[in-house]
């Protein structure tokens, strides 16, 4: 963000030194390319309403979807930016991001997704980007397991690409500090940003696969990670048996461990409280209080449950402009799984 709108006023200063036409080409460029809270207020102004109805309904059949699509939001926006690519479908010759091992088979909430489009195209068709859908149903979730409440600058387009491959960039839960910061940099999103979008595993849950080395086989002279509460880890291992050759059978099991086995379902303080018991399931959550250039932002979020609920916010509004696109660019999908 702060990087952006410096660089916009160097822009600024250089086209004011041509004509006046290059200035208001300029100003249009600049207006296209932002998002806008309200931006359907004229187009079809029940669209938040809609889909803040449709998650509403699912969370309370379901807590865990909310889980489900605040994660689908940003794994959306950490692959070609938020725009919808993340729920395309494969198609014959051409494995989407979906089918990815970092996506397939835990990614859940497409269906909560395509019900809020079938709604929205029939009060306003070809209006409602399946972008800004999973950005308005982000934080309905929020809202609704959370209390936690902020405005969703709108106007996303979507995409017409994806590809399997790219979402290997996503970041791996054995990355550390340096890389966890590096493939966030990337994005234009901050430490800060990091711990505070983090705190998304105060709720929603993982495959035993995903962690059971920090269990049973952690390095040649570790079986167990001695960054992990002893305690935490004999009841981890009454939930996930020592891992088997059978990797494949492993990929397939369901998402079945609490992120925050505190409170599961609440988004909320907890996480970070979790981390300073050692109880992280992720490396890359402990990680987050063992590494010092991000433990006090940690200790401090442990304490302020307000503060890091306003940050977080902010961090998903961040998370939620990262490569949008706006104007003319890209589509309307008709349906979220399909390119028209
Ligand atoms: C810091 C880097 C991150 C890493 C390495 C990471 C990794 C993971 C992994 C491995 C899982 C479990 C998947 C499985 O076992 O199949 C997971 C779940 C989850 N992640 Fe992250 N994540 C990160 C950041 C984020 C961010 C920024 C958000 C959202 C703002 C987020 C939201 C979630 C949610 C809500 C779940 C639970 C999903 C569910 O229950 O359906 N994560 N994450
Ligand atoms: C195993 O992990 C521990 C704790 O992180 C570390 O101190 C040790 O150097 C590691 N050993 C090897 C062989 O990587």
């Amino acid at each position: 963000m702060a990087s952006s709108s410096s660089s916009s006023s160097q822009k600024f200063k250089i086209f004011s030194k041509h004509s006046t036409i290059i200035f208001f080409l300029y100003l249009f460029t600049f207006a296209s390319a932002t998002l806008k809270v309200g931006f359907y207020r004229s187009s079809c102004p029940n669209a938040e309403a809609i889909v803040k109805k449709v998650v509403n309904k699912a969370i309370s059949l379901n807590p865990g979807a909310a889980a489900g699509l605040i994660r689908l939001h940003f794994h959306d926006c950490f692959i070609r930016g938020c725009e919808g690519s993340v729920l395309l479908k494969s198609t014959p010759g051409h494995p989407a991001e979906r089918d990815h091992p970092s996506n397939f088979p835990s990614l859940q909430g497409f269906e909560i997704i395509d019900e809020a489009k079938t709604y929205l195209e029939a009060a306003c068709p070809n209006t409602v980007s399946c972008a800004d859908i999973l950005a308005f149903a982000a934080r309905d979730s929020a809202r609704k397991v959370g209390g936690i409440n902020y405005a969703v600058p709108a106007g996303r387009r979507d995409g017409r690409i994806s590809i399997k491959e790219e979402a290997s960039r996503l970041p791996s839960p054995t990355f550390n500090i340096e890389q966890l910061t590096q493939n966030f940099a990337e994005r234009g999103l901050s430490k800060t940003d990091m711990v505070t979008l983090s705190g998304a595993h105060s709720i929603g849950a993982a495959r035993c696969v995903t962690f059971s080395k920090r269990l049973y086989s952690f390095n040649t002279t570790h079986n167990q990670d001695p960054s992990m509460n002893p305690k935490y880890v004999a009841y981890l291992k009454t939930k996930c048996p020592p891992p088997t050759s059978n990797v494949g059978g492993q990929n397939a099991q369901p998402l079945e461990v609490a992120l925050d086995f505190t409170t599961p379902n609440r988004l909320d303080k907890q996480y970070y409280v979790g981390l300073t018991k050692h109880e992280g399931l992720l490396s890359s959550d402990q990680i987050l209080l063992s590494s010092p250039s991000t433990s006090k932002l940690v200790l401090a979020y442990a304490k302020y449950g307000s503060i890091w609920a306003s940050n977080f916010g902010k961090s998903m509004v961040k998370m939620g402009s990262i490569g949008v696109l706006t104007g003319s660019q890209g589509e309307i999908r008709r349906h979220c799984s399909f390119v028209n």
